[in-house]
């Protein structure tokens, strides 16, 4: 029996119909093959956003199957990531046109290999683009701040393989180092009732060190909308930028705490060393959990123990209050407010207002602290013009993008919640995020996030 020459419906209606025959203006990849024996030649172009072809386009000179076979394939193509469609073969295409006779075999050959060829085209293009955008910045993520949120932020962008730098001006761990760095962890599950506050720091710095993140101990003074970070020792470009600056302790606004606020004369506004208050009388202000943790903190040391909180309750975690309760050292006024402290050199007086009696209090102390809440620290921010909420706290999405492309925010200065477990969370999110950013992973655009 001689060989079929018979062609199938679907090669005839591509012959006589070719699809996405033409040109792509500001094509991405082009792939030009011949075939030597018969001289027909094929030509493909494509284009690609986020690693699909989002067109494919061909110009054939040759045999009414190599124009059957290119009609089809750019059709296959199509929608197709780029690992896909490099997967096409000419057995493929063939199959899709319902067989072509074994004497035409060669030209679903030209087919595939054009297509393949417009790819990689793309690919080493898009490569040797890549590297001299690369060359511009100094970093892939430059992390702005070395407490909780910063530290694991950075820590993550650099186990996913971004280079990484971190810059801290004061202390590595943030509050939990100048705050509490002897203090058990509270609040994050998963760690040995034994891990201090300094145990999980000097964890995490380890970690960034084996992960050869560059830890900056260096003040940033500004950051630019074109991805600059500028720092004490010069300016730097990073594709990506997250501040990660935290929060201080706010001030509470009353008459003389300027004055006393300063050279050690009796105003603070958190305990780090309780001895300092030995034998001392100590007025507190607040009533969260910063005020509680300090008069917790003083039991041992302390004369004697003031709250005063304007409400009439404590916003504390129930055990601390239990604890706080119990002992006879403290005593705790309701429904006050602090007005004034005076003194000669140093804290002498604390005067309040009994807001339900309405009436003035004054009482003998001779230290005060004020533990009336946390304010972000967002000055090195002011003229990016980037959007905060009301309170000061940077505004972000669920990636923990803020209002600027490219920059994130994590930690204290990105969410009222301010536990160390939420600013490694939001560390993890942005690492996830800035990955796919910048590396555009071929599963990324499979849908997953
Ligand atoms: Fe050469 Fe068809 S005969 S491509």
């Amino acid at each position: 029996m001689g060989e079929q020459f018979e062609y199938s419906e679907k090669v005839m209606d591509h012959f006589r119909n070719p699809r996405n025959v033409g040109q792509i203006k500001d094509a991405d990849g082009m792939g030009r093959v011949g075939n030597p024996v018969c001289g027909d030649l094929m030509e493909i172009q494509i284009k690609v956003e986020d690693n699909i072809l989002k067109d494919v386009k061909f110009k054939t000179f040759g045999c009414g199957s190599a124009i059957a076979t290119s009609s089809m394939i750019t059709e296959m193509a199509i929608g197709k990531t780029l690992e896909e469609a490099l997967k096409i073969t000419r057995g493929d295409v063939a199959a899709e046109l319902d067989g072509l006779p074994a004497v035409k075999m060669h030209c679903s050959n030209l087919a595939a290999d054009a297509l393949h060829a417009a790819i990689k085209d793309y690919m080493v293009k898009n490569e040797e683009k890549a590297k001299i955008e690369a060359e511009k910045y100094d970093f892939d993520v430059i992390v702005v701040g070395g407490g909780p949120g910063g530290l694991t932020t950075g820590i993550l962008c650099a186990y996913r393989g971004l280079k990484t730098a971190i810059f801290e001006s004061s202390s590595w761990g943030g509050i939990l180092s100048w705050l509490c760095h002897t203090k058990m962890i509270e609040n994050f599950p998963g760690l040995s009732e034994k891990t201090t506050c300094k145990d999980l720091v000097d964890t995490w710095m380890s970690e960034a060190k084996k992960l050869n993140v560059e830890l900056k101990k260096e003040r940033v003074n500004e950051i630019t909308k074109d991805m600059k970070v500028i720092a004490q020792s010069g300016e730097y470009r990073s594709k990506i930028i997250v501040l990660a600056t935290g929060s201080s302790p706010a001030a509470a606004g009353v008459k003389g705490e300027e004055k006393y606020s300063k050279d050690d004369r009796g105003i603070y506004y958190y305990v780090t060393n309780p001895e300092k208050f030995a034998g001392k009388r100590v007025l507190i202000v607040g009533g969260g959990n910063s005020a509680v943790d300090a008069a917790l903190s003083l039991i041992d040391t302390a004369d004697l123990i003031t709250i005063a909180h304007r409400h009439n309750e404590l916003w504390a975690i129930g055990q601390k209050i239990e604890r706080l309760k119990a002992s006879d050292k403290i005593k705790i006024l309701y429904d006050t407010e602090l007005v004034e402290i005076s003194g000669a050199e140093k804290v002498e007086k604390a005067i309040m207002r009994d807001l339900k009696e309405d009436e003035t209090i004054q009482q003998v102390v001779d230290s005060v602290i004020l533990a009336v809440g946390m304010t972000p620290n967002t000055d090195i921010f002011k003229k990016l013009d980037i959007e905060m909420d009301e309170k000061g706290y940077i505004k972000t999405d669920r990636t923990q993008k803020t209002s600027i492309d490219g920059i994130y925010a994590v930690g204290d200065i990105a969410s009222d919640l301010q536990l160390v477990v939420i600013a490694v969370a939001q560390g993890a999110t942005v690492a996830h995020n800035a990955y796919i950013e910048l590396r555009k992973p071929y599963w990324r655009s499979a849908g997953r996030l």
